[in-house]
């Protein structure tokens, strides 16, 4: 803690300091009113401790001076006895605290103590604030993202299920989270199940709960999820994986929202959202007969698909800024490095992105985030950008003519019309092309 000590009487100047010393406080002693603003400017404090009457500039001209250009700094008034009046204004200006003289060492520290310890609160609030609202902050800006902003802005409000499709590390539970606070539903539980790792066995009794003495183990009576999300909204992950058996009893909850606990005789009405999220194309599990259909149209009636970070590298920097600001303030990136994360494909999304980020920040010697931090996964198209790196530029531009093909034809979804049209050249060219980067047609 280091404070700003003005007072123009030198002996009270001095003695102030040794004891604000002793108490293991950094001090700068000042006189004078003018010169105390000009040190103010140059260096930073966590309190002034001031005199009222000073010459240059009085202590209520400080005051408003750090109210207007530092209003972080707390400032403790020193008055004259008899003069509360003045010690009152400071008050009201925005002081923290006055001393009336005589005061004693002990009411000094004292005050200054409780300063501390309240800047240190509120210094954490601001820190677990950043941390809350970096940590729930969805950053795009792309078109396909901002329809899809746009989508759960709609339909967060209403009570429908949603069906959220997306690959692995899109951002689907982010869009969960902000979907269950935009929606009237927020003051209530959001209750999470990962249907990939429940067993069928476990499914029944985490889901629907059991009695005590339901089966052997049931020592004492569990509450379910279902009962536990009730009023609120329940989110089903990986939905995908849920064995056709449980299929079926879940169907039954979402037709009746009524459930029975495992061993219960008591038939429980419920009141829950649903959300499911999915990392593979449902529909197509459900044509190949391995999702029952009912489900999926009970499931689907908002569908809400994730776009894969390879097809929205616009939004790459400002998700590398997010992180930074997320993971390491202060860094930053060169424009080779931010070249070389918008070109790769990440398979692991935006989870990857933001490893990448912390990973690179981890290993960083100074602010710079340079190309030789890069994970191994990026470091070969790194040696591929760098000229002397025994690349000839014919390799280097069929490199990037693939990275483009593959792109237009996921983009189109493999077929081969659409992507031929997008890239602007004849259908034949696009085909013999694939053959040569040996890009196979995915088109089912
Ligand atoms: N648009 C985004 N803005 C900011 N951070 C994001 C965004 N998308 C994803 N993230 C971050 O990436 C990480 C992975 O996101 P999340 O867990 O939501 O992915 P997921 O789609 O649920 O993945 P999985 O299918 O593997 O469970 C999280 O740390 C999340 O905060
Ligand atoms: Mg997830």
């Amino acid at each position: 803690m280091k404070i700003l000590l003005i007072e123009d009487e030198k002996i009270l100047r001095i003695s102030l300091n040794k004891t604000l010393q002793k108490a293991g406080y950094a001090v700068c002693p000042c006189s004078d009113g003018a010169k105390a603003i000009s040190i103010l400017d140059q260096e930073n404090f966590d309190i002034v401790l001031t005199d009222i009457r000073l010459p240059g500039k009085d202590g209520i001209q400080i005051l408003k001076y750090i109210q207007h250009h530092i209003p972080k700094i707390k400032v403790i008034m020193m008055t004259a006895f008899g003069s509360v009046e003045s010690a009152v204004d400071a008050l009201k200006l925005g002081a923290t605290d006055y001393l009336t003289k005589p005061f004693s060492q002990e009411e000094l520290l004292h005050k200054l103590a409780s300063i501390r310890d309240f800047q240190s609160i509120e210094k954490e609030n601001v820190e677990l604030k950043n941390k809350l609202s970096l940590s729930t902050k969805i950053i795009g800006n792309s078109p396909s993202f901002l329809n899809l902003i746009e989508k759960i802005k709609l339909t967060a409000p209403t009570n429908h299920a949603i069906l959220i499709e997306g690959e692995s590390g899109t951002g689907k539970e982010l869009i969960i989270d902000l979907i269950h606070q935009l929606s009237d539903r927020s003051d209530q539980a959001l209750v999470k199940v990962n249907c990939a790792a429940l067993s069928e066995s476990l499914f029944e009794s985490e889901l629907f709960g059991h009695e005590k003495g339901a089966f052997t183990g049931a020592l004492k009576q569990n509450i379910g999820r279902f009962e536990r999300a009730d009023g609120g909204t329940l989110f089903m992950d990986d939905i995908d994986d849920l064995p056709l058996p449980l299929q079926v009893k879940l169907l039954r909850v979402i037709q009746e929202n009524e459930i029975e606990r495992v061993g219960g005789e008591k038939t429980i009405p419920i009141d829950i959202r649903i959300i499911a999220a999915t990392k593979v194309n449902l529909q197509k599990k459900m044509e190949k007969g391995e999702f029952r259909d009912d489900l999926f149209y009970r499931l689907n009636v908002v569908h809400m698909a994730v776009p894969a970070l390879r097809n929205r590298p616009d939004d790459i920097p400002l998700l590398v800024a997010h992180f930074i600001e997320k993971h390491g303030a202060g860094h930053h990136i060169t424009p080779a490095v931010m070249n070389v994360l918008q070109d790769f494909r990440w398979p692991g999304n935006v989870r990857e992105l933001e490893n990448a980020i912390i990973q690179m920040i981890a290993l960083a010697q100074g602010d710079t985030l340079v190309a030789s931090l890069l994970p191994r996964t990026l470091q070969q198209r790194k040696d591929f950008l760098n000229p002397s790196s025994g690349e000839s530029l014919n390799q280097a531009l069929s490199y990037s003519e693939k990275a483009m093909i593959e792109s237009a034809l996921e983009k189109c979804r493999w077929r081969q019309v659409d992507t031929a049209k997008m890239l602007n050249i004849p259908r034949t060219t696009l085909r013999s092309k694939m053959k040569k980067y040996g890009l196979v047609d995915k088109q089912v």
